[in-house]
């Protein structure tokens, strides 16, 4: 299913800190690369994800009491061999992500932040460069998709980092949208346009790097499901429609692997495709979204 319907995926959890870099000597690579092959072998492109986040760092990183030197290195030295590593044939990198909290424009407190305060990120992104000048770096976070300071900061970083010359080339909206049973919950049509348009200006691509739309699953309501199908509609059109939105990414493929019923209990439903990789409702209004 996988490479008959997709032409590029994000492997969701082997390549973070605590899988591909499990003590500070080690680094271990036999499943994104197995992954690589995949995507190679089936002619699609392959994403990175993520450089500098605050979850999924294993211990030695998060137990240890690091001087600012020391950190940054370690920051410099795991971007350097990793995406060393793939240089050459990971499309985009996701650099940086959530850096910012809900709500405000404030840093999220991580392992990064607390020591480097925001510098961590500028760091994160010129290693990037240095160790693949031709691989896509973007920012990635969520609740972004609509206006607010949230949203705010990251245009701001990024504006920052254009105006300096810091090396970034693209913003990721994770996506992670909710319908309630009334069917409120998920950005419009409008909004999102909104937002793709404002992003465009600061001559970045764009990418939908985390998509799903979950709905409480004891008993959805028709005005959820047809809400959740809207969802679905209106921000594959909406990224169909804007010529800097170049990638649509679903985060997950069938609702039995998704990371949603875990995470947030009593919610689920979310993706394309029903445990039995049946298509469902939802994948005809991605596909009607752009252009049948
Ligand atoms: C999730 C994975 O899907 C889960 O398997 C894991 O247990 C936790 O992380 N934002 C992100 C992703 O950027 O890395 C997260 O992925 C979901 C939220």
């Amino acid at each position: 299913v996988v490479a008959k319907e997709f032409n590029m995926f994000t492997p969701g959890n082997v390549l973070k800190w605590d899988a591909v870099h499990p003590s500070r000597a080690t680094y271990n690579y036999s499943k994104p690369d197995a992954m690589l092959a995949f995507a190679q072998a089936n002619g699609m492109k392959m994403r990175g994800h993520t450089l500098a986040w605050v979850n999924q760092n294993p211990s030695w990183l998060t137990s240890a009491t690091w001087s600012a030197d020391t950190l940054t290195q370690v920051l410099k030295d795991h971007i350097a061999a990793v995406v060393g590593h793939y240089k050459g044939t990971i499309y985009a990198w996701d650099v940086v992500n959530e850096a910012f909290i809900d709500g405000a424009a404030t840093l999220r407190p991580n392992v990064w932040s607390n020591v480097l305060g925001r510098s961590y990120i500028e760091t994160a992104f010129r290693a990037a460069r240095a160790a693949d000048p031709a691989t896509l770096l973007f920012y990635n976070d969520y609740n972004i998709e609509t206006a607010g300071a949230k949203q705010d900061s990251a245009y701001n970083l990024i504006a920052d980092f254009k105006a300096r010359g810091v090396p970034i080339d693209g913003i990721g909206f994770q996506a992670h949208f909710l319908v309630n049973a009334d069917g409120t919950g998920a950005p419009n049509k409008s909004q999102l346009q909104a937002t793709f348009a404002r992003f465009a200006t600061l001559g970045i691509k764009i990418h939908i790097t985390e998509l799903d739309v979950r709905v409480q699953t004891a008993s959805p309501t028709t005005s959820a499901l047809n809400a959740q199908n809207q969802a679905y509609n209106d921000i594959a059109s909406a990224c169909f429609a804007a010529p800097a939105c170049e990638a649509l990414i679903v985060w997950g493929v069938t609702d039995s692997e998704s990371w949603i019923p875990g995470t947030f209990p009593g919610w689920g439903s979310a993706l394309l495709f029903d445990g039995a990789l049946s298509r469902k409702s939802t994948y005809t209004s991605v596909k009607s979204g752009i252009g049948g």
